[in-house]
């Protein structure tokens, strides 16, 4: 007779990690450079700003002064966390570009509170800070699971595991704004595929308001965005063996009336030619010759509607500060999307 061995009990670990990014970030950055300075009008997309020394940049950005959105998403969150609970009934939190998830504690408090989380996916670029707040959220709330995923939103959504419950997607903090008219279309469409019937995308989004308003929060009195701005040219220098030197480009913040976004640009003070290393590329700047680093959408009701439209999704709720400042959106399939092809 064979010896009985009993099974294996299972045992469910409060984190895991994947990371998606070996080697492919490095490649999607030197593509994004060959791209974005080999034409006319020079630009870089945001993402690569967010190394550990950006991260940390950007955090400080959320405490000044001028920087209402985060304050003011927070006030949102805190006034409306409850109801969304309950609206939602959610088991789990998957979170876009989640940074800190230092607003997501509201989110999650109230989850926790109502007894429905049992999960947190938090997908970012940034290894260190999927890693830190996965070690910190178990400690925080007994019980959850959290499934980090280290990976670019453009192009790893597919690794995010399926859903452990209803679920809502949260991408906080205006980073949709971030993207292009045309690449934000796309994106929303891409998230829309990460929720089913039972599911919401609650999604942050900084409002059209005062210029001057505006202009102070991406051009502060303290410098800190300006040094977060240069600090692509620092990835760029470490990552791709580039000679930038920082100092020699001012920080630009400008509002683009017609578009109705925030530019953000880097303006050579002097003519001079840089070499990224690993492309075996030299990059010719004109004194004065402004790259663009940044857009940041501002929306009005309309834009945002129109935008989850166009990518199959219907406004559920629509919630702002007493000041209008932002905007915090539940949106889900759109009925008559569930049937229609993608397009
Ligand atoms: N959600 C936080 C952080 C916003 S900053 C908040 O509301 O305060 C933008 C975050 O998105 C950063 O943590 C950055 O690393 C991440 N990010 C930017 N582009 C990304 C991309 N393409 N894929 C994954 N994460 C990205
Ligand atoms: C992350 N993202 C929404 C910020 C924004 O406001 O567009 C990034 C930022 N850029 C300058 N300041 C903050």
């Amino acid at each position: 007779m064979e010896a009985h061995t009993p099974p294996e009990p299972v045992l469910e670990t409060a984190i895991r990690i994947d990371s998606h990014l070996d080697g492919t970030h490095e490649r999607s950055l030197a593509d994004d450079v060959l791209d974005g300075l080999t034409r006319p009008f020079k630009e870089l997309p945001p993402k690569h700003f967010y190394d550990a020394r950006g991260a940390e940049l950007f955090d400080r950005i959320c405490e000044l002064p001028e920087y209402y959105p985060t304050r003011a998403e927070r006030s949102i969150l805190e006034q409306n966390a409850d109801e969304l609970a309950q609206l939602t009934a959610a088991a789990e939190l998957v979170e876009l570009g989640s940074g800190t998830a230092a607003k997501t504690r509201v989110l999650l408090d109230a989850l926790h509170g109502a007894g429905t989380l049992q999960r947190y996916v938090p997908v970012d670029v940034t290894e260190s800070m999927v890693r830190d707040c996965a070690a910190e959220l178990t400690g925080e709330y007994p019980g959850l699971r959290v499934h980090g995923v280290i990976g670019d939103f453009e192009r790893h959504l597919d690794q995010v595991p399926p859903a452990v419950g209803p679920r809502i997607v949260a991408f906080l903090g205006g980073t949709i704004g971030n993207f292009p008219p045309g690449s934000r279309r796309r994106v929303l469409r891409e998230i829309s595929h990460l929720l089913g019937p039972q599911d919401y995308l609650l999604m942050g989004t900084d409002l059209v308001k005062d210029p001057e308003i505006l202009q102070a929060a991406y051009d502060d009195a303290q410098g800190v965005t300006a040094e977060f701005n240069r600090n692509v040219l620092r990835v760029l220098n470490r990552e791709l063996d580039a000679d930038f030197e920082p100092d020699d480009f001012d920080h630009v913040a400008l509002f683009d009336a017609e578009h109705e976004w925030i530019e953000m640009r880097l303006r050579a003070r002097r003519e001079h030619t840089t070499y990224v290393g690993d492309l075996d590329l030299p990059v010719h700047f004109d004194a004065g010759e402004e790259m663009r680093t940044e857009i940041s959408a501002k929306f009005t009701v309309e834009r945002l509607e129109g935008d989850l439209l166009a990518a199959g999704l219907e406004l559920v709720r629509w919630f702002t500060d007493p000041d209008d400042l932002f905007a915090l959106t539940l949106s889900r399939i759109a009925s008559d999307a569930a049937s229609a092809p993608d397009g």
